[in-house]
């Protein structure tokens, strides 16, 4: 079922040609210097280049903003140059990498300048320092084709049409528990501040604050040019160093499936082994139907019974499992990248007991079936957070989220609503609050900013939330970002 890209165009035109009168006015200056400057193809405030840049973000609610123009960055002085201007005029902003957001207008803004990195997608290993580079543009799926025969990988996440915007969440992927979250990797960014100033961001240098910050704090902290990650030896697509893959569940295994996740979290310590539960629920033909999966990869020959066992044992409908390159982990769910429906995220963090987890499954069907008729489809997912995970994100110097000791669950609600629908019911509004306040975080748990409401204030639940606020004060002291670009509440 692919959208009817031709209507979802009209749509977005209608609607944003009242938007942009409303909100042009001081862009239109902004944009039109720095069209002198540039030229109109680095900057453009039509045409079919800007046309398919907005209209083709993920969520369809993030293409209904029409932003006076955009700015196709070659380089990062080119990010400098604009954003001075951005500062002084005080213009509102958006930034769209992999434009993957759950959340509306984070990546997409009306009336103002979106930065889209559509040109800046260049990825290059270096076996010397053992370091792989990357421009904000590139997706996860040709990051990782293009250092592959080097037998080495960036980490990023688990969806091949997913940015690098997820990196500033922290990101979570297959190989989190060995390494981290994939802001951990972290050796250098490049960072274009608020007011245009270009800084490099080590963990040893003046910058250091910066550099932990941006593991963790989104959009807030400027925008980043250049991330320099350290490569993970993955090995090459014919090394097959994992064992793993897919496994679909029917409807009755949703209870036994939370149950196994819940055991999985409390009890597994080998940081070779990775996991995430996907409990769906669509309505196709008139029916609420349930598919359950997970995927699951164990770096090693085989899965060992006693991480595995209780997944293996329920019966299920279909499973491809075998010998993996980390590139098949990562192509195991597809690419994720439908397009011309409207989502939104929610988040939670569980810790503790099974019955914890079987609370948030009943208030989670309740949900699905009430708004079964609003939705394409809902997700619950959980992703198991080792202990291991959290040392190494300490062991490289922190990041901005820190959770504290001991093994838990990153959840995710995902709605997808039906296609071309561009506004969910008040009912359906209401209907997700109560369920995030249903399923609040376990105290002293971290929300995932990159799989959160914009509503649930993520940085509030970071250990480092004091951290991440000091740090914000230094490098936008006139809080220019929190006022004219849309990101995660809280600073
Ligand atoms: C289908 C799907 C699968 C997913 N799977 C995973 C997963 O496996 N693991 C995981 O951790 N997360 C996952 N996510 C969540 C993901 O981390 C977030 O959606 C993330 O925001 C996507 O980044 P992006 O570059 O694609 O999106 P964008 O919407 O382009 O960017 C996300 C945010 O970061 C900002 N941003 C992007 N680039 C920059 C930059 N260079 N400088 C400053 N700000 C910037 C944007 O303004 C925006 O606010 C998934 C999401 C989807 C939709
Ligand atoms: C690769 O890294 C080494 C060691 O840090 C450095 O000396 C060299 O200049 C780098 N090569 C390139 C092409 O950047
Ligand atoms: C799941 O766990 C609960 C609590 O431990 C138990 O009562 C229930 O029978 C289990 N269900 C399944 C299907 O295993
Ligand atoms: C089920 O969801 C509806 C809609 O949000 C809500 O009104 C109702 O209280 C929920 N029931 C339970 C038992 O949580």
């Amino acid at each position: 079922m692919k959208p009817s890209l031709p209507h979802v165009l009209t749509f977005c035109l209608a609607v944003s040609t009242q938007a942009y009168s409303r909100h042009s006015g001081k862009a239109s200056k902004t944009c039109a210097g720095l069209q002198s400057k540039f030229g109109d193809s680095i900057v453009q405030t039509a045409g079919a280049e800007y046309l398919s840049t907005v209209s083709n973000a993920w969520s369809l609610f993030n293409t209904l903003q029409r932003p006076t123009c955009v700015m196709y960055p070659r380089n990062a002085n080119h990010v400098q140059v604009a954003m001075r201007e951005i500062y002084r005029d005080k213009v509102r902003y958006a930034v769209q990498a992999g434009s993957h957001s759950g959340m509306t207008g984070w990546n997409n803004v009306d009336g103002g300048v979106l930065f889209a990195f559509s040109h800046m997608k260049d990825v290059k290993y270096n076996s010397t320092s053992d370091i792989i580079t990357l421009q904000p543009g590139i997706r996860w799926g040709e990051a990782i084709a293009a250092v592959e025969s080097y037998g080495v990988a960036p980490m990023g996440g688990r969806l091949t049409d997913v940015g690098t915007g997820l990196l500033l969440g922290g990101g979570l992927s297959y190989l989190a528990p060995e390494y981290g979250f994939s802001a951990d990797l972290f050796k250098e960014l490049d960072v274009v501040l608020v007011d245009g100033d270009l800084v490099t961001a080590t963990a040893t240098n003046r910058y250091s604050d910066l550099f932990r910050a941006l593991k963790g704090g989104a959009n807030r902290f400027g925008i980043v040019t250049r991330y320099a990650v350290e490569a993970v030896h993955t090995g090459t697509k014919e090394d097959k160093l994992w064992f793993g893959g897919l496994i679909l569940y029917p409807e009755e295994a949703a209870e036994a499936l939370v149950n196994a996740t819940a055991k999985f979290v409390r009890s597994v310590t080998e940081p070779k082994a990775a996991l995430f539960t996907c409990l769906f629920y669509a309505k196709t033909g008139g029916v609420l139907t349930d598919t359950h999966l997970v995927t699951l990869f164990y770096r090693g020959p085989s899965l060992p019974l006693d991480i595995y066992g209780d997944f293996l044992s329920i019966p299920f409908t279909s499973q491809s499992l075998g010998p993996a390159s980390y590139s098949d982990a990562v192509n195991a769910l597809g690419p994720g990248a439908d397009r011309g429906f409207g989502q939104n995220f929610g988040g939670s963090a569980i810790a503790g007991p099974t019955s914890r987890y079987l609370d948030a499954l009943n208030h989670f069907k309740n949900y699905s079936s009430i708004f079964q008729d609003e939705l394409d489809h809902t997700l619950m997912a959980f992703t198991p957070i080792l202990q291991s995970q959290i040392n190494a994100g300490r062991t490289r110097g922190r990041n901005a989220i820190d959770p504290p000791d001991g093994p838990y669950a990153a959840v995710v609600f995902q709605d997808q609503y039906k296609q071309g629908v561009a506004r969910i019911s008040q009912e359906l509004q209401d209907g997700r609050k109560l369920l995030f306040k249903q399923i609040p975080p376990s105290p002293g748990l971290p929300l995932y900013v990159g799989e959160s409401d914009a509503t649930q204030n993520a940085f509030a639940t970071y250990s480092g939330y004091e951290f991440l606020k000091r740090t914000y004060a230094k490098y936008d002291p006139t809080r220019f970002n929190v006022q004219y670009a849309d990101g995660p509440p809280g600073l």
